[in-house]
């Protein structure tokens, strides 16, 4: 009979379940989300099972990575029925720390990275972002020490960032990259795509399309320059706000001009009436 998923919500009780399998020797894999599972999340879930004995899904929609224009009111919970998709997937561990759990009241303290995380993509755009995100995530790795932690390539400068943050702070925990998930269409499965209306809907894989032309493009030799210029204006052809469309190496996120510099990843992010996008793809 497998043991039954359980659902924590205090710290000492999350480190009493982890201290208990780490006296029977098995190895920890935690996924970081914020809920609203869809199959990007369950491939991430698939990945940590393959490669620990127990896997631990956290779900905490962490208010310190919304700017105050964002809406971390708005942002879509679907707890109960998370609960149950993780059940049938054979999780052992749902972490779910309230809020004054994971902030206690006096909390004033905040890993601030910089790296990849300042180099003018998202950055550029939500400022606040990557502070609340290696925060959370240094937290949360330190609350469980697992082996292995998850995060999908979609993210990928968030990747980056976790990835160097984790080494800087000789965290104990293996980053394990996860490549998206995709609709048939190619639109990066996100828990945003909810708030897309239909005809938004229909034009949202353009972005998938013209990453995925622009990196033909220019592993065929043009020049990167001018593939990123006309794949922004084919993005905003499409009915898109462009907030960027960029060549960048794919580990450092600086700037590329030809593919000499590096392995290049082309990174993107648009909004479609209310709905910002982003995606990337290797070139
Ligand atoms: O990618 C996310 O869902 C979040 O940024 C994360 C990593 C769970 C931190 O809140």
């Amino acid at each position: 009979m497998p043991e039954r998923l359980r659902v924590l919500r205090t710290v000492p009780a999350f480190r009493r379940s982890i201290m208990a399998w780490r006296a029977g020797h098995a190895n920890v894999a935690l996924v970081p989300t914020m809920g609203a599972l869809h199959a990007g999340h369950l491939a991430l879930v698939r990945a940590a099972e393959r490669r620990a004995q127990r896997t631990i899904v956290s779900i905490f929609v962490n208010p310190a990575q919304f700017a105050p224009e964002e809406d971390l009111a708005r942002y879509p919970r679907t707890f109960d029925a998370d609960v149950a998709v993780l059940r049938e997937l054979g999780v052992d561990l749902v972490w779910a720390p309230p809020v004054e759990v994971m902030y206690p009241p006096g909390f004033s303290t905040k890993v601030v990275p910089s790296g990849p995380a300042l180099v003018g993509l998202e950055d550029r755009l939500r400022p606040h972002f990557f502070s609340g995100v290696a925060t959370v995530v240094a937290k949360l790795l330190i609350q469980c020490a697992p082996d292995f932690a998850m995060f999908g390539e979609k993210d990928y400068q968030q990747l980056k960032v976790v990835s160097r943050m984790a080494a800087d702070l000789n965290l104990p925990t293996r980053i394990i990259a996860v490549p998206t998930v995709r609709e048939k269409d190619g639109l990066a499965l996100s828990s945003r795509n909810a708030y897309l209306s239909a005809e938004e809907r229909a034009v949202a894989s353009t972005l998938y399309r013209v990453l995925k032309a622009c990196a033909e493009r220019i592993a065929n030799g043009e020049l990167i320059a001018r593939v990123i210029d006309e794949g922004g204006n084919a993005i905003e052809n499409a009915g898109f706000m462009l907030d960027y469309l960029e060549a960048r190496h794919a580990d450092s996120l600086q700037p590329v001009a030809s593919l000499d510099e590096g392995p290049v990843r082309l990174l993107v992010a648009a909004r479609l009436g209310k709905t910002r996008l982003i995606d990337n793809l290797g070139a």
